[in-house]
């Protein structure tokens, strides 16, 4: 029975991360996929998180299951760094969440509540979003319309065109917005944007439904989640899946919430046993290690505050490198690249071809995704020459 079942090609992201690995050639430059790295080429543990997983390892009496919710300290402090320790939504009561493998998990048990709540519910994405969205949401069952969002003649958004789409998404509809740090390209919303979408949301009855993996690595915690605050101040309903793989480092450790916010405190109750029972259909209960971790960083004042500290030096990095590449670029190719530095977050559209992308890897050994996404983080100031001069022969 299984024989029948044909080998599938590899993830876009994840096999051409395997194939940059592979390569052995001396100066190979991986901008695959989403992963922090230092000037070394290397994903750093976060002291904090060291420092964290240290106590825990000395406290730890049990691997006995984690509660279904997961850890309360965990749900407590991430309902705080989303949406700050004073909003409206949280003084209500109205907010609820529970701990999710990743932020995969977060969005799958939120895209679960949707689907028992409305199964024709049609899901707004981002023209372009990341390509996991569509077989993750989707294979719950759900439909799919998208709104025109990056345009890449001026690689910035389109707001005229997403608004005109949205005008189409009607009560019962999801909108899914990336939180900041849009992955692929990098061009947010501004927080008049982020109005207009909260005025339409009112008007017009969609849930909006927040995707947040990066808080933190465009212009700092609070800034990054001001767009999502802004709207849970306005909406009676909406879903947020926030990840600690990128903020925290805590990748191989699968860390994500959904966080509900509800009209009310018993609906928000509700949405948790519903969540429950979500999981239980597919994963029972989450891992422990990595939201003990968060969990324990967000309590205690001097781990959250060295965290801070290494969040902040790491998000000036990806900003020091956006400035560095457009200036590397703009010195090799006589083009305009400003886009770079004025994007947020880890990820950048070059703005070239699939054939100069294939080009890229095969020639140079230069992996980026065939849209031209690139990992601004994946450089550094040993191959940002070669990456630049690589880009330049392919033009
Ligand atoms: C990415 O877009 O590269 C990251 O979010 C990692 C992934 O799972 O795709």
């Amino acid at each position: 029975m299984l024989d029948k079942l044909e080998r599938l090609p590899p993830d876009p992201i994840l096999g051409l991360a395997a194939a940059a690995r592979e390569d052995s050639h001396p100066n190979k430059v991986d901008l695959t996929v989403g992963v922090y790295k230092d000037e070394h080429g290397l994903c750093p543990v976060f002291e904090a998180v060291t420092k964290a997983q240290e106590l825990l390892a000395q406290e730890e009496v049990t691997k006995a299951y984690m509660p279904p919710a997961g850890s309360e300290d965990f749900n407590a402090g991430m309902q705080r760094l989303l949406l700050g320790a004073g909003h409206p939504a949280l003084a209500g009561g109205r907010v609820s969440s529970v701990q999710a493998p990743g932020g995969c998990g977060a969005l799958r048990i939120g895209a679960e509540l949707v689907y028992a709540a409305n199964p024709s519910a049609k899901v707004w994405v981002s023209d372009p979003t990341w390509p996991v969205h569509i077989p993750l949401l989707g294979s719950v069952g759900l439909e799919f319309a998208n709104y025109r969002y990056y345009d890449p003649a001026t690689h910035g958004v389109n707001f005229d065109a997403m608004v005109e789409d949205l005008q189409q998404a009607a009560a019962g509809d999801v909108v899914l917005l990336h939180g900041c740090c849009h992955n692929p390209c990098g061009a947010d919303l501004t927080l008049e944007q982020w109005g207009v979408i909260a005025d339409m949301a009112e008007a017009q009855g969609f849930l909006p439904y927040v995707d947040i993996a990066y808080q933190g690595l465009g212009d700092g915690l609070d800034q990054d989640a001001a767009g999502l605050r802004l709207l849970a101040e306005r909406v009676p309903e909406m879903i947020v899946a926030a990840s600690c793989s990128k903020n925290m480092g805590l990748y191989r450790e699968r860390t994500g919430a959904t966080i509900f916010i509800a009209k009310t405190p018993e609906s928000a109750e509700a949405l948790v046993s519903q969540a429950l029972v979500a999981a239980r259909r597919v994963y029972s209960m989450p891992p422990s290690h990595g939201a003990l971790i968060a969990g324990r960083i967000l309590v205690d004042q001097k781990l959250d505050a060295l965290w801070r500290s290494e969040l902040v030096a790491m998000c000036g990095r990806i900003n020091d490198l956006r400035k560095a590449i457009r200036d590397k670029l703009e010195a090799a190719i006589q083009r305009d690249f400003a886009f770079i530095e004025n994007e947020k977050g880890m990820f950048s559209f070059l703005g070239l071809s699939a054939e100069q992308a294939i080009r890229l890897r095969e020639e140079h050994s230069v992996y980026m995704l065939n849209s031209s996404r690139i990992n601004i983080a994946g450089v550094n100031a040993k191959n940002i020459d070669h990456f630049a001069s690589a880009v330049a022969a392919v033009l």
